[in-house]
């Protein structure tokens, strides 16, 4: 029988095996699913890409990357399993007749092919013209790919047609990696199983919520990719929405895949555009110029390796979102991501409204506001700012802010951080698809993107800069001045 913990093998086929997102990410999520004994014993992974290399080859170029990046100590156990179940195919993918060598090494009747394009969107089609062809798709096959799905709207639905010209939707994996990780995942519980946070959420007692994802990275090499893509695309159109859509869903039905995707499409489809004639009071655009993070002297963008010393592409983003619908009316969400920020850090604060009448003005002229704090990475758990008595027995009742720490990670069972591939690795290939993206959820979050990108292009001015190791260029203050507010840093 089939349970939770166990799966039919698979054939795990990784398009573009030899790169970046391969040797940095799913090659360690596999190294340790095989540590936690949660690879299918025959289990395969199959690395395809366009590169002469054996598969001897190939299992030294992966070693070298767990030695690399692997954050805990490299067991030689595990390795050996793990590299018990590579295969190596040298294979040009715009040729559909190469799929045959594929074909020869799959083993269709006893396991599931599960297809990882780890590859650039420009080939996502050869591989499904590919697979279509040489009749490698079965109706238990998969397709598991990377975001971006496109650049905007049109070219996503471009890339969802031609996947869904021979997948089925169910078939069809598109990954968000921010859905893999724990703290994200945690929000659902936090929302929907506590009834503090149910009857506590909505325009009558929050005043405004803040999303913060800060890096401390750079573009590490990523030039092409990223200058074509800027933070709006590479991080605010799928993560970030994707906590927003967390924070301001109703609450699903059931946990089944459907419900999670309608209630999360519901609230894309309320984000308020932002047009011509507001995106300058609503938006932030920031470029990073040289600077110190952590101490480190690092480069400005247009000093990075490959650098085109004209490009106007932003590494920051801020802006005020405001959600059209009868719960958030008149509540602005604040997103802010950048790069080469101060430090690493992904938040969530949402600070409730003030009371009405205040009986304590010996000790605050304004009672602060209660605030929920959601730590995603690197610090994990939840806080909230209350207001308390200061304990004393004589003199008047004078209150001090205190913080009510709910973390809900306890340390001593902590979960290996796993950035949320691991888990997302082991969903696909469970054929679970409540953790991956739908085609109407990414295309109603390009269709708002869209309408910022298309603002942006009319502008005179570009980027503003910032230096690096800062929280950002100081129009992202103003944005929220605006309004009477700061940043809760
Ligand atoms: C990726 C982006 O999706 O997420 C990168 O392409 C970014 O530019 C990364 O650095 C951040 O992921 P994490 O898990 O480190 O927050």
């Amino acid at each position: 029988m089939m349970t939770e913990k166990t799966y039919k093998p698979c054939d795990l086929v990784i398009y573009g095996a030899l790169g970046d997102l391969s040797r940095r990410k799913l090659m360690m999520s596999l190294y340790q699913l095989d540590k936690s004994k949660l690879l299918e014993p025959q289990t395969r992974i199959i690395g395809v890409d366009r590169l002469n290399e054996s598969k001897a080859g190939f299992i030294e170029i992966v070693h070298k990357s767990l030695m690399e990046f692997l954050p805990t100590a490299f067991e030689e156990d595990v390795w050996q399993r793990l590299s018990a179940r590579f295969e190596y195919l040298q294979m040009n993918i715009n040729d559909p007749q190469e799929f045959k060598k594929l074909g020869a090494i799959l083993d269709q009747k006893n396991r599931i092919t599960v297809n990882y394009l780890a590859i650039p969107p420009s080939l996502f089609k050869s591989v499904c013209t590919g697979l279509n062809k040489t009749k490698l798709i079965h109706k238990e096959s998969r397709l598991v790919m990377e975001k971006p799905i496109g650049h905007d709207l049109q070219s996503s639905h471009e890339i969802n047609d031609t996947f869904q010209a021979v997948f089925k939707e169910e078939q069809i994996y598109r990954i968000d990696h921010y859905l893999g990780k724990e703290t994200v995942l945690n929000l659902l519980a936090l929302r929907f199983a506590n009834s503090i946070f149910t009857t506590n959420w909505s325009h009558d007692t929050i005043d405004n919520v803040q999303i913060t994802v800060a890096e401390e990275v750079g573009i590490e090499g990523r030039w092409d990719y990223f200058d074509h893509s800027g933070q709006l695309c590479d991080m605010l159109q799928n993560h970030l929405l994707q906590i927003l859509t967390f924070i301001a869903m109703e609450p699903p039905v059931s946990l089944e895949a459907k419900n999670i995707h309608q209630e999360k499409i519901k609230v894309l489809k309320a984000l308020r555009p932002i047009s011509d004639w507001d995106v300058s009071t609503k938006t932030v655009r920031g470029q990073y110029t040289k600077g110190y993070v952590q101490g480190k002297e690092v480069p400005g963008y247009l000093e990075e390796e490959g650098a085109n010393t004209e490009s106007s592409t932003e590494s920051f983003v801020a802006m005020r979102v405001d959600i059209d619908n009868w719960r958030w009316s008149g509540v602005p969400f604040y997103l802010r991501t950048g790069k080469r920020m101060n430090r690493k850090r992904t938040e969530i604060i949402i600070t409730f409204k003030q009371l009405p009448h205040n009986i304590f003005k010996a000790s605050f002229q304004d009672l602060p506001p209660n605030k929920l704090v959601i730590y995603l990475q690197p610090k994990e758990g939840v806080e909230i700012e209350m207001l308390s008595k200061v304990p004393c027995i004589n003199g008047s009742i004078r209150l001090q802010k205190n913080k009510l720490d709910l973390s809900f990670v306890d340390a001593k069972k902590k979960t290996r951080a796993s950035g949320g591939y691991e888990r997302l690795l082991l969903e696909a290939m469970r054929g679970n698809n409540k953790l991956f993206i739908s085609r109407e959820e990414t295309e109603a979050a390009w269709a708002w993107v869209d309408s910022i990108q298309h603002a942006w292009n009319k502008l005179s001015d570009g980027p503003k800069a910032y230096s690096a190791g800062t929280w950002g260029p100081n129009a992202a203050d103003a944005l929220l001045a605006r309004d009477g507010r700061t940043w809760e840093d």
